[in-house]
C-alpha cells in the first residue's frame, strides 16, 4: 500500500521539527548555545534565568572563549556571502567586511577569520573592522590566536601543513613534520602548539615547542582528534569508528556511546555536544559524576544502529553503518557528502527521515571519508568517483535485495556516477545537490572550491571529464530524482541544468525540483521539506509494492 503525501509530510516533520541544540560559549553557568528550533537556525544567550535570541538565520557559528562567539549570516539567499558577527553575552557587534565565504573563524585573544572569494585571505578583526592579514592557500582553516600568534593549517597537494603568523613583525612561518604529511588543527598554549598529524601513519595528537622546534607525541590510539586549550588544558576529542571519546589533559571523560560535537569547560562542569544516529544534537553537562541533559535529548525511534566493515575490491575495509528499521519497506545506500565527510553515529535529518520511513539504510564510509585517519582520506585525491565509487558497489552488493542509492551534494555526485557507470545494480537514484561536471564547475567557483577541486582532480582536466556524471548520463537506466537549490554556490544549478537536459534528450524517466531561495544546505525547516518530500515521494513510487 502506497503511503499519502500526508502521512510522509507527517512523517518529514516529525524530523524536521525536532529541535537541535550546540553549545558554543559558556561562563559561569551562562551560556551561547546555537539551536535548530522551529525548523530556523538560532542563536541564543542564556543568562541563567532566560533565554535570550541573538540572531535567527544562522549560517555558521564557531565555539568561543568563555562567552564570546562569533557567527556568520548569509547576505545573498543562498549563495554563502557571509557577513561576520561577534556575540558577547547578550551584546551583538557585526564586522564590517565584504561578503564572502567564511570557512572558520576563530576566537581566543582576538578574533580571526578565513574568507574566501577570488582569492583566500587570513582577516584579523579590529575592533569593527576586518583587516586582510595574509593570503593563505585557497584551502585553509584559521584554529587558534594567542598574543599575537595567529596558528591554522593549509591544504596543498596532497599534503597540508601548519601555519604560524605573528602580527607583531608580520611573519608568516610554516611547518610540517615531514613532507607529504597531514597536519591539522594546531592550538597555541605555553609557546608551543598541539596539532595532529598522520607522518607516522596513524594519526597523533603531538606537542611542537615553538622555540626550540622540539616535537612530543602526546595522545595516540583514535583515528582524528578535534583540539582546543580551556582553562589552561589540552580538551581532545577522539574520533573512532564514528563514535568519539572525550580526553582533558589525557584523562579520559565518561561520555554516552555516540559522537561529541564539541566540549566546553566552565569551572568544574564540562559541557558537552552530543549527538547518535537516534539523537538530535543535545547539550550535556557533567557535574559531579552526573551526566545531565541541559538543552534537547528528543531520541527519535529509528530502529537497530550496526556498524560493519566490508571487503572491498582491493582488500581495503570500508567501515559501514547500518540503521535497520522495525517495519521493512525497502533498502537504501546512503552515500555522504564531502567526500571528507562520514557517516558517523551522529543525527542527520536524511538518515533520521529514511528510516522513519522505513527504509534499511546501509551507509559506507567509503575511502575518502573523514574519520579513519588522513592518510585513509587521503585515498580518493586523485581518484575521485573511482576508488571511492568502487568500494559502494562492494558494499551494495552484499544486498540481495532491491535497492536505491540516495545521496547529497557529494553522495549526489556519487549516486550520479553510480547510475551511469553502474546502470544494473540499482532500482533508482535520488540525488540531492549533485556535482555533474568538475570543469564547468570549476569555471563557477571562488577560490576556496576552485583550490578544492584541484586538490581532489589534481587540476587534471582530462581526469575531471573521466569522472563526471555528465559524460555518462546517457547510459542512465533506474528512475532518477534530482532536487537543487536556486542559489548553490558549491554546486551551481547550471551544470546540473546540463545534466539535467542531457537526461532529457536521450529519453531517460527523471524528476527534477530546483528549490528557490535555497542555497547548498537546506537550512530551515521548510527549505529541508522540500528536499525530503521529493526524495520520500520518490522511493515510495520506485520501491512501494
Ligand atoms: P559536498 O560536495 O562537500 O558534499 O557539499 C561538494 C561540493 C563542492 C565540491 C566538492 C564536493 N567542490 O569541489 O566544489
Amino acid at each position: 500500500m502506497r503511503r499519502k503525501i500526508s502521512d510522509l509530510l507527517s512523517l518529514i516533520e516529525k524530523v524536521t521539527s525536532n529541535p537541535q541544540y550546540n553549545l558554543l560559549g559558556v561562563r559561569g553557568g551562562k551560556l551561547t548555545y546555537f539551536a535548530w528550533e522551529g525548523g530556523k537556525r538560532k542563536l541564543i544567550f542564556w543568562d541563567g534565568r532566560e533565554d535570550k535570541l541573538l540572531a535567527t538565520d544562522v549560517a555558521g557559528a564557531s565555539m568561543g572563549m568563555g562567552n564570546r562567539v562569533a557567527y556568520t549570516m548569509d547576505t545573498a539567499q543562498g549563495k554563502e556571502l557571509h557577513r561576520v558577527y561577534l556575540a558577547e553575552e547578550d551584546k551583538v557587534t557585526p564586522i564590517n567586511s565584504r561578503p564572502m565565504r567564511v570557512w572558520s573563524i576563530v576566537v581566543g585573544d582576538g578574533v580571526a577569520f578565513v574568507g574566501s572569494s577570488e582569492k583566500t585571505f587570513l582577516y584579523v578583526v579590529e575592533g569593527t573592522e576586518a583587516k586582510e592579514v595574509t593570503e593563505l592557500a585557497p584551502t585553509s582553516q584559521v584554529t587558534d590566536f594567542k598574543g599575537q600568534m595567529l596558528t591554522g593549517f593549509e591544504l596543498k597537494g596532497n599534503s597540508s601543513h601548519l601555519f604560524f603568523h605573528d602580527l607583531a613583525n608580520g611573519e608568516t612561518r610554516r611547518y610540517t613534520p615531514r613532507e607529504g604529511s597531514m597536519n591539522s588543527g594546531p592550538v597555541l598554549h605555553d609557546g608551543a602548539a598541539y596539532f595532529q598529524s598522520n607522518f607516522e601513519g596513524e594519526n597523533k595528537v603531538y606537542n611542537l615547542d615553538l622555540s626550540s622546534g622540539e616535537l612530543t607525541k602526546v595522545l595516540e590510539g583514535d583515528a582524528s582528534y578535534f583540539l582546543s586549550i580551556q582553562q589552561g588544558k589540552l580538551v581532545a576529542i577522539g574520533q573512532r569508528n564514528g563514535r568519539s571519546r572525550l580526553y582533558v589533559n589525557g584523562n579520559r571523560i565518561p561520555t554516552p556511546e555516540g559522537t561529541l560535537l564539541g566540549a566546553l569547560l566552565d569551572g568544574d562542569d564540562v559541557y558537552f555536544n552530543y549527538s547518535s544516529i537516534s539523537t538530535p544534537a543535545t547539550i550535556m553537562r557533567l557535574r559531579g559524576g552526573q551526566v545531565e541533559v541541559v538543552r534537547g535529548g528528543t531520541r527519535l525511534e529509528l530502529g537497530e544502529v550496526q556498524f560493519n566493515r566490508v571487503k572491498s575490491f582491493d582488500g581495503l575495509e570500508i567501515p559501514t553503518y547500518i540503521v535497520t528499521p522495525k517495519e521493512r519497506r525497502g533498502t537504501v545506500v546512503y552515500v555522504h557528502g564531502g567526500p571528507w565527510g562520514e557517516v558517523s553515529d551522529t543525527y542527520t535529518p536524511l538518515i533520521a527521515s529514511l528510516a522513519l520511513a522505513g527504509y534499511k539504510v546501509v551507509a559506507p564510509n567509503f575511502r575518502g571519508s573523514t574519520g579513519y585517519g588522513d592518510t585513509f582520506m587521503m585515498l580518493d585525491v586523485g581518484d575521485v568517483g573511482g576508488g571511492d565509487l568502487r568500494d559502494v558497489v562492494e558494499v551494495r552488493k552484499t544486498l540481495q535485495e532491491d535497492v536505491c542509492i540516495v545521496g547529497y551534494s557529494y553522495g549526489g555526485y556519487m549516486t550520479l556516477m553510480a547510475l551511469g557507470k553502474y546502470p544494473e545494480m540499482w532500482k533508482c537514484g535520488f540525488a540531492g545537490a549533485p556535482v555533474t561536471d568538475w570543469e564547468e564547475m570549476r569555471s563557477m567557483s571562488d577560490s576556496s572550491f576552485k583550490g578544492f577541486i584541484d586538490i581532489l582532480l589534481r587540476g587534471d582536466r582530462e581526469l575531471m571529464r573521466d569522472r563526471s556524471p555528465i559524460s555518462y548520463a546517457e547510459k542512465v537506466k533506474a528512475p532518477l530524482c534530482i532536487v537543487t537549490g536556486q542559489n548553490d554556490s558549491r554546486t551551481p544549478l547550471r551544470p546540473i541544468l546540463n545534466y539535467v537536459n542531457k537526461l532529457n534528450e536521450s529519453g531517460k524517466s527523471f524528476e527534477f525540483h530546483v528549490i528557490p531561495g535555497a542555497g547548498h544546505i537546506p537550512y530551515d525547516q521548510e527549505k529541508l521539506n522540500k528536499v525530503l518530500l521529493p526524495m520520500l515521494l520518490f522511493l515510495e513510487e520506485a520501491l512501494g509494492n
